[in-house]
């Protein structure tokens, strides 16, 4: 992988990043991904699973899975390419973390303020009354968690497929983009819109866009660089070249 010129001398003295995250920047914490030949999506039928009407349908197998994986992201860590963004988050003055990730590790490495485009599986809400609880308990005895105030069915707060994004937070994530000198989106196949519309979006404005991904994707013929590696090898070399300047 080679850092091109133009992207070390941009890296010394930027003060605006808006970076997007997705699935692969928690491969190295041991969360599976979606898509590829390992992915979730593989084995398992998202519509069975990562729906409204599957989870109407069976609750107790939807409360199944995601508690299953509530268990995964809970024992493992952030990795490297975690607190390469928290220092990022020090270090520029305007700093904005977007993910379609809900497993949590982005707040658990130490970011302060990210946009969780598709929620977060430690957090669930009641579909009756809206309350939110954290970290519900799911047993053998309790397979299905039931509203303490009213009784409803409470949910994964993360966005199934064919539903809206959380109220704001897409905005957002778009607004950063635009103002943004440097764009990087890291780990995401850039396939699940609208979350893969930011590098463009970000590119159209001006933006430089670099992409850190161990393939190329989508939307590698539209960034200006692509570095190919593990973000958790790659981020804490551009976090190196950025303390260069700051120290
Ligand atoms: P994907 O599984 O589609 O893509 C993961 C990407 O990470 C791929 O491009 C891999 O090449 C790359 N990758 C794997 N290991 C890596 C590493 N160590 N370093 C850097 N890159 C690595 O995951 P997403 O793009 O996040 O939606 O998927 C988007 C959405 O689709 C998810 O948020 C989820 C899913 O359906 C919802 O749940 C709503």
């Amino acid at each position: 992988m080679t850092i091109s010129i133009k992207l070390r001398s941009l890296l010394q003295r930027v003060e605006s990043i808006c970076v997007l995250t997705g699935a692969g920047i928690s491969a190295e914490s041991g969360v599976a991904t979606f898509r590829g030949v390992d992915g979730l999506w593989s084995k398992l039928k998202p519509e069975e699973l990562a729906n409204f009407d599957a989870f109407m349908r069976n609750p107790e197998l939807v409360w199944e899975w995601y508690n299953y994986r509530r268990q995964i992201v809970h024992d493992v860590k952030p990795n490297p390419a975690h607190y390469a963004l928290v220092r990022l988050e020090e270090l520029v003055k305007e700093f904005t973390l977007v993910t379609q990730n809900v497993d949590n590790l982005h707040y658990r490495a130490g970011n302060k303020r990210v946009l969780e485009l598709h929620g977060n599986i430690e957090r669930s809400y009641c579909i009756d009354c809206r309350k939110f609880v954290e970290n519900v308990e799911v047993t053998t005895e309790k397979k299905v968690p039931r509203c303490s105030s009213c009784n409803g069915l409470i949910r994964p707060d993360v966005v199934w497929f064919g539903e809206m994004l959380p109220e704001g937070v897409f905005e957002a994530a778009t607004e950063a983009a635009s103002r943004c000198e440097l764009f990087l989106t890291i780990g995401t196949s850039a396939v699940v819109y609208p979350a893969a519309g930011l590098p463009r979006a970000a590119r159209n404005q001006g933006a430089y866009v670099v992409e850190v991904n161990t393939e190329p994707t989508e939307v590698s013929h539209t960034v200006n660089e692509t570095l190919l590696g593990k973000a958790g090898e790659v981020l804490p070399q551009l976090i190196t070249i950025l303390e260069e300047t700051r120290k």
